[in-house]
């Protein structure tokens, strides 16, 4: 967690590196411990190496013009300063440090690589001795060489560390009127970090910070890839999409756009109870790029805060996921002075207003945008970022996302319409717990209002219809000739309640088990469009079997996995959940070809030559949505504003599981046990029997409530 040990054993010598970054610093741990298994001496030399990138990615790959010629190093006992435009605009610097006495060092690439050759097979390396280069423009690299002479036996543990560091503008450098970097303030954190008992002690608070964070839900299950996600990986991965959203990151091309408006929102779903302080300011950041009409930005920059005027806004379900995400902080955390939280419009001094008055306006915006039926118009995309209806481009390389050639009066979408409704009733319950009854009410009659219409307008027969396009026609219909039926409305719909208590939700899941479902997870749509539709845009841009044109979209499936758990169908559920499970994939690792322990975005659909491969890990919005769905409604362990509820709702076979929560500062330790084949849960708390599933908050000063959930 937050490292990485690569190691292995040649000629009987073993070498192990360990890799992370300290809690709080600027810098990465390279702690390599070599030790040798043989009889007899061994003389043997390490090369560390790095390249420098020169700040700016996008830059470093295309200006070849300027950037091999701007390039400047400085050693300084032993450690490689990385400073390429620092004699001009920037105050910042990279450093590379080593515990040892140097043999050697390299800063120039084509020096240490030699003519020809690469980084499989660097001449230094192969003739066993630096060349001392000093990189004037050119490719800046970081090389050591340290010679190591080991006895029989002997372990040799050497530090490296790589760091980025500032100084103030004012004093860059040292002497003031020299070019050489003022070293003052990074020489002591480059000596704190090369000895290895902070280096030891670095590593144990990086560790125990995981083993909190991943201690706040714990679980033991019959089966293994449910534990293996839910006790480490899917928890480990909901903090990097939280850090990065579908941001410029190394996982991906380590450049590119900002964090998605909708994307932050929902990745709070998996995260607020890791740290709520973080997950609070992330709110109140999203809240802050809203403009006045309630809209909002598509995505915002985290670095400036602002919203992303490149891609601008209009994608109209946006506003309503900040509901979503409030209300789930709101669950885990109890903390409702967020809503009177005082929070500008579009970053503009003096526009300030309670969160709450947001999230009004947030559902005020779907209100103000109803289309010919009264479902909410669709704007550039909903959460579908590829159903462009809208768009009609006909231009290569135009932007799917930024044209719009309609005006926008037509188009409408059954999924926002269900997303309303699920939004609408979540804020109908924070304003009755606030005592505003006829918000309360207000946004109860609104929520009505929009089922009727999905009843008359967005249902086919057999499932929700998913759009009306920009001539009034249906998309995900039955009289579609392609794209008959879609996955999402199917999901929020019924995620919103509606069609449970009049059998449309079940007929709902029935037709997505006969249609969408394969064994590989469950299809965004079908049949997959066999070409481009003008009036659809980007989805049909797809050969057919990838991406949103059938692909299966890992971020949705959940929503069809809580659907099915609301019905109380524990075994589809489940048997869902474990299609797409990365750790139950790993046994056709070579098929589905994506880490066994990261959910992908997408894994290619029937349609796809390569039905079953997976794409495109780590920053994705499955991983947020498959915790959501597997830890509070499968498992069935759910925050509410009541208290803890454990409402399971698990395969038939199960015996049962134990789950040991922290929520709002107090442990409990919960052991469910089937009694019977159905979902019916009596709770002893403490030894007692209680009313209902939802464990009421106990008094203050427990810190320790132990469950008996009995399932009949
Ligand atoms: C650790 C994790 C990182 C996380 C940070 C939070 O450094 O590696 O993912 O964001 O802690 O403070
Ligand atoms: C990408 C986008 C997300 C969108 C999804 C489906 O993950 O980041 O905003 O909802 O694709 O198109």
């Amino acid at each position: 967690m937050g490292y990485s040990i690569i190691g292995s054993t040649f000629n009987k010598i073993k070498a192990e590196t360990l890799y992370f970054v300290p809690l709080g610093e600027n810098l990465e741990i390279w702690q390599m411990s070599v030790t040798n298994l043989s009889k007899k001496l061994r003389k043997l030399s390490m090369f560390s190496s790095i390249e420098f990138c020169l700040w700016d990615a996008q830059d470093d790959a295309t200006n070849f013009q300027r950037n091999f010629s701007t390039g400047q190093v400085e050693i300084e006992n032993g450690v490689i300063y990385h400073k390429t435009e620092y004699r001009e605009r920037r105050d910042h610097f990279a450093y590379f440090a080593c515990s040892e006495k140097l043999a050697g060092y390299d800063t120039q690439r084509d020096v240490f690589l030699g003519a020809y050759r690469s980084w499989n097979t660097p001449l230094a390396v192969e003739r066993g001795r630096s060349f001392n280069s000093i990189a004037h423009g050119w490719a800046p690299i970081g090389s050591h060489h340290v010679k190591l002479n080991l006895k029989a036996g002997e372990t040799r543990v050497v530090t490296f560390v790589l760091g980025y560091h500032e100084n103030p503008k004012d004093k860059k450098f040292d002497p003031p009127d020299s070019q050489i970097i003022n070293k003052r303030s990074v020489r002591p954190v480059i000596k704190k970090y090369l000895n290895p008992v902070t280096v030891q002690a670095a590593f144990d608070s990086l560790r125990s910070y995981w083993e909190k964070v991943l201690g706040l839900y714990q679980v033991q299950t019959p089966d293994k890839h449910t534990n293996r996600m839910v006790n480490i990986w899917n928890a480990y991965q909901c903090m990097a999409t939280f850090n990065m959203s579908r941001s410029a990151s190394f996982y991906e091309s380590g450049i590119g756009r900002g964090l998605g408006f909708r994307d932050s929102n929902q990745d709070l779903l998996g995260f607020v109870q890791m740290v709520p302080e973080r997950a609070r300011e992330r709110i109140l950041d999203l809240a802050s790029t809203q403009l006045e009409t309630g809209g909002a930005y598509h995505q915002y920059q985290p670095l400036t805060k602002r919203g992303n005027n490149d891609i601008g806004g209009d994608f109209n379900d946006d506003p309503l996921w900040l509901i979503v995400g409030v209300a789930a902080y709101l669950k885990e955390t109890g903390d409702w002075s967020i809503l009177d939280a005082s929070v500008p419009y579009d970053n503009k001094s003096g526009s300030e207003k309670p969160l709450y008055e947001h999230l009004e306006r947030s559902l005020k915006y779907t209100l103000d945008r109803l289309g010919p039926h009264k479902l909410p118009l669709i704007g550039r995309a909903d959460w579908n970022d590829c159903l462009n209806l809208n768009c009609f481009s006909d231009t290569p390389g135009q932007s799917f996302q930024t044209t719009t050639n309609k005006d926008g009066k037509v188009a409408e979408s059954v999924f926002i319409a269900g997303m309303f409704v699920l939004a609408a009733h979540e804020l109908a319950d924070i304003a009755e717990r606030r005592g505003l009854n006829t918000d309360a009410n207000n946004y109860r009659q609104a929520a009505d209002q929009m089922d009727k219409t999905v009843h008359t307008h967005g249902w086919d027969g057999e499932w929700f219809i998913r759009a009306y396009d920009d001539f009034g026609k249906k998309v995900g219909s039955k009289e579609c000739e392609e794209g008959k039926i879609f996955i999402e409305p199917q999901g929020f719909c019924i995620l919103a309640g509606i069609g449970l208590e009049d059998g449309l939700a079940q007929k709902a899941l029935d037709s997505v088990n006969k249609i969408l479902a394969t064994k590989h997870g469950i299809m965004l749509q079908q049949p997959a469009y066999s070409k481009y539709y003008l009036n659809l845009g980007e989805i049909s841009s797809y050969p057919p079997g990838y991406k949103e044109n059938a692909g299966i979209f890992c971020h949705n499936n959940p929503w069809i996995i809580i659907s099915e758990a609301m019905m109380g169908n524990g075994d589809r559920a489940f048997d869902y959940y474990l299609r797409i499970n990365p750790s139950a994939r790993e046994k056709i690792g070579t098929l589905h070809r994506c880490e066994p322990y990261v959910y992908a975005q997408m894994i290619a659909g029937k349609d796809a030559p390569t039905h079953g491969e997976a794409k495109n890990s780590w920053l994705t919005g499955t991983a947020a949505w498959n915790y959501f769905a597997i830890t509070q409604f499968i498992l069935g362990v759910r925050p509410t504003y009541k208290g803890l509820m454990v409402a399971p709702i698990i395969p038939a076979k199960w015996n049962g599981f134990s789950v040991s929560r922290i929520f709002q500062g107090v442990h409990y330790t919960i052991s469910v046990k089937r009694e019977g084949k159905g979902n019916t849960v009596r709770l002893i708390v403490d030894g007692r029997a209680i009313e209902g599933n939802i464990i009421p908050k106990p008094p203050s000063g427990i810190t320790h409530v132990a469950v008996q959930a009995l399932l009949s």
